[in-house]
């Protein structure tokens, strides 16, 4: 079974405790998502595979590292996921992004596909599945399913909050992915909001209620 991994650094939940507030506007909500994005990706990147180098610095050769194995990509469940991307990418800028469109069906809380982009070698690459809420988690698993048909084999789920049902279902579905998050809520509520979570991440940070 996958892991479940709560990223505690008093960075990632102090500024969460500001992104949860009901006062916290669109723009310092949107940068303080991106700013939680890079912690969570520093975090997460720990365990990247290094191998030894020789370079040459203006004093003398040295043995120094550099990053091996497979390369990144992320990948954003539209909408709020796009919210933690330019966060990721300022730690891993080579990464590629690829693009799921999904959103929940208000009445039924089932994910509607509607658009994706993806790079075309994913099946080589270590991606990194990113939204903000893991509420029922319908929609993540149903953009792994999607990924993995189309050829991905390793990847991670990064969110900033999650219930408990999320993690059960993407644990189900998906036992190979770990999934990391900001913090591990109570539960769902009947609107299938999580609770206390942080209300619509999609609204918040774009403004749009
Ligand atoms: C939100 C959120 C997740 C999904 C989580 O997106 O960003 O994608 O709900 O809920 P689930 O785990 O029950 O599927 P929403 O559908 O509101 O779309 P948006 O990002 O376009 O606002
Ligand atoms: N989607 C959100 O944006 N917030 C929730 O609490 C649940 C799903």
């Amino acid at each position: 079974m996958g892991q479940v991994k709560v990223l505690d650094h008093p960075l990632i939940q102090h500024k969460l405790t500001h992104i949860r507030d009901h006062r916290t506007g669109t723009k310092v909500f949107r940068e303080l998502v991106d700013e939680v994005a890079t912690l969570m990706a520093f975090e997460i990147s720990r365990d990247l595979p290094l191998e030894a180098i020789t370079i040459q610095t203006p004093v003398a050769e040295a043995k120094a590292y550099q990053l091996s194995g497979k390369k990144l990509g992320v990948i954003p469940i539209l909408r709020a996921g796009l919210g933690m991307v330019d966060g990721i990418l300022n730690l891993i800028p080579h990464a590629k992004v690829g693009h799921i469109g999904l959103y929940r069906d208000p009445e039924t809380l089932q994910p509607v596909e509607y658009y994706s982009k993806m790079p075309s070698d994913i099946n080589e690459r270590e991606l990194i599945v990113v939204d903000p809420m893991l509420a029922t988690g319908g929609s993540a698993s149903a953009a792994l399913t999607m990924l993995k048909e189309k050829g991905a084999v390793n990847i991670k789920l990064m969110c900033l909050i999650a219930a408990p049902e999320g993690v059960k279902q993407i644990q189900e579905d998906h036992p190979d992915v770990d999934i990391y998050l900001a913090a591990l809520d109570e539960r769902l509520n009947e609107k299938g909001y999580i609770v206390p979570g942080l209300g619509d991440a999609g609204d918040r940070l774009f403004g749009t209620k």
